[in-house]
């Protein structure tokens, strides 16, 4: 838009340019200058004839002109110099041509100056000594009279003549002269010697002129023909033509301006009229707008407000999810501590201490004869053997129900992991403790030990040597006690066949610690391989979908990955839990 303005608005000034570029006043200028030129040369001619046929007596008027001229010429070169001209050179050359017709014409009337000087003054002096001549002539004696008269009447004709060959010229006239001051001369002999001398002094005169005059009337004929009118002539017609031409030029690009100003004209119409109609459309699009803008406020308002309800969902749901995970893994390990507080109170309902109170009971009975009871009564001599059999007992009972304790020790710490590892999601660090992998794989059977004597399970061990590496010792275990319970829950349906969990734990790879479970139950649909380890996904009556989705979760966690794998319905699973050794640095 920018650049369609700039061209526009260049043309605009560049037609006007070209309709101010005529140059008229400078033409002018110079139209004068050039008639002021030839009406100096028409007077400086003028002066030259009036030199000549002695009206003027001096010189001066013929120098004055030729310096005029000279003042004027150069006006005018220095005026075109700077003047715009489209025929410079033309211009240039025609003023050089005038300049040299003058310089010619001023030499021709310099010299007709000095040779007109010599004929005026002939012709000035030729009465007087015409005159002297006549005086002399009177004062002769008688016998040179005749000759003396004949002499003087030849000298009026010659005075007569010469002035006449003054004011016109030929050769005829010329000729005559010449032959009359021949004969004139011829008889200067007979003559005295004073009226000789005046004779040829007059004569001399008479020469003077027919010469003088001869020379002055060709200067006379060169000066008229030099031809510094029509240079002048020429010079104005070129600067004519060259005016002519930049007039037409003018009117055609005062037509273009006419034409270009009138489509400017109806242009800007045209752009106020799309002005005005944009106008209203802004006005309706920015009213749109307005409504458009309020009604985006009040919904960004209301995101707002779904926003802040949806954090506090997401809070709770997270909460929630906590919550589960922990009530899940603890009620996995409760199971657990239910198995062992069962057997100790089984233990101590079967116990053996009440026939140590009945031992104890007949000692009593017998405390006053107590050394004859035990030698001579029947029942007296088996006390011994019974007491120490007793004692075998509840040595026995007292081991087996201390290590039942032990596990339940072991049991209610893992609820405290289980609790902990829970407050890690929520940003408490996790405790990473140097582990051998089949202690905590034990750990997890044992967990599970109840539910799988229950349902006759066989569990295969396939350990591989493998470091003790350092681990998140607790999500570990929760991973394995969740697997473990899944396969014995796939195995429960299964009437017939074996229910057989293998065990197995390798080093993969080089870098990557490797625990498979893997069991020979209900196995599982392909299109389910993923959709298992989804929170809530689960197919059983009592399942909630928890275990897997938050067993994924800790193995990502600790930079592994757990998979599941299947060959389809009632063929078995094995799922696989790897963590990288790099993320488990190496112990020993
Ligand atoms: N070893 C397995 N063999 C076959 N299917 C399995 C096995 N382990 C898990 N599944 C399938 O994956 C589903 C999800 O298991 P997950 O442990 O997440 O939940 P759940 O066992 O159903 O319930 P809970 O949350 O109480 O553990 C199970 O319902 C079952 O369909
Ligand atoms: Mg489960």
């Amino acid at each position: 838009m920018a650049a369609a303005t700039a061209i526009l608005m260049s043309v605009l000034v560049f037609l006007y340019d070209k309709t101010q570029s005529f140059g008229g006043p400078d033409y002018f200028e110079n139209v004068v200058l050039l008639r002021h030129l030839k009406q100096l040369d028409a007077e400086w001619e003028l002066d030259v004839m009036k030199s000549k046929v002695g009206i003027n007596t001096h010189y001066d008027p013929l120098a004055d002109s030729l310096i005029e001229l000279n003042r004027l010429l150069e006006k005018l070169k220095a005026d075109m110099g700077t003047q715009k001209h489209a025929d410079a050179a033309a211009l240039a050359e025609g003023h050089a041509a005038l300049f040299r017709a003058i310089q010619e014409k001023s030499v021709l009337i310099e010299q007709f100056k000095s040779n007109n000087a010599v004929l005026r003054n002939s012709l000035a002096f030729l009465p007087t000594a015409a005159t002297d001549v006549e005086q002399s002539v009177g004062q002769t004696s008688e016998s040179a009279q005749s000759a003396a008269r004949r002499a003087l009447i030849s000298v009026n004709k010659l005075l007569l003549a010469s002035l006449l060959y003054s004011q016109s010229a030929s050769d005829d006239k010329g000729s005559e002269i010449q032959a009359e001051l021949s004969q004139l001369e011829a008889g200067l002999h007979v003559l005295p010697s004073d009226v000789r001398e005046r004779l040829e002094i007059f004569g001399a005169h008479v020469r003077t002129i027919l010469r003088e005059q001869k020379v002055v009337n060709q200067l006379l004929g060169s000066i008229t023909v030099v031809p510094t009118a029509t240079r002048i002539d020429e010079l104005n017609n070129t600067l004519s033509a060259e005016q002519q031409r930049a007039t037409i030029q003018s009117g055609q690009y005062r037509g273009y301006l006419l034409i270009f100003s009138a489509v400017m004209v109806a242009l800007l119409l045209y752009a106020a009229i799309r002005l005005v109609r944009s106008h209203a459309v802004i006005n309706r699009v920015n009213e749109e707008l307005q409504d458009a803008n309020e009604n985006l406020e009040q919904r960004v308002q209301e995101l707002h407000q779904t926003q802040s309800e949806l954090v506090a969902t997401a809070r709770q749901a997270g909460m929630a999810e906590m919550a589960t995970n922990v009530l899940h893994n603890v009620g996995n390990i409760l199971n657990s501590v239910n198995v062992s507080a069962d057997l100790v109170g089984s233990t101590l309902r079967t116990s053996r201490t009440h026939g140590l109170t009945r031992a104890v009971q007949l000692m009593n009975e017998h405390a006053a004869d107590l050394g004859d009871f035990l030698t001579r009564d029947d029942k007296g001599k088996m006390l011994p053997d019974y007491l120490s059999g007793i004692a075998r007992a509840l040595t026995q009972e007292q081991q087996d129900m201390l290590k039942e304790l032990g596990h339940l020790t072991r049991s209610i710490d893992h609820i405290k992991d289980v609790v902990a590892t829970q407050q890690s999601y929520a940003g408490v660090s996790s405790i990473i403790v140097p582990v051998q992998i089949c202690d905590l794989v034990e750990d997890a059977l044992r967990m599970n030990g109840g539910a799988l004597a229950r349902h006759q399970v066989t569990v295969v061990k396939e350990f591989a040597q493998v470091p003790v590496v350092r681990l998140d010792r607790a999500r570990v275990l929760q991973i394995l006690v969740n697997l473990i319970s899944n396969a014995k829950n796939a195995m429960a349906g299964m009437t017939g066949g074996s229910h057989r969990i293998t065990l197995r734990v390798d080093v993969a790879a080089g870098s990557s610690l490797r625990v498979s479970v893997r069991d020979e139950g209900e196995g599982i649909m392909e299109e389910n391989l993923t959709r298992i380890f989804a929170h809530g996904f689960t197919t059983r009556k009592a399942g909630h979908g928890f275990g897997l989705h938050s067993c994924a979760l800790a193995a990502r966690q600790m930079g592994g990955a757990l998979t599941a794998l299947s060959d389809g319905p009632g063929k078995g699973a094995t799922f696989t839990l790897v963590l990288p050794i790099d993320a488990v640095q190496a112990e020993s």
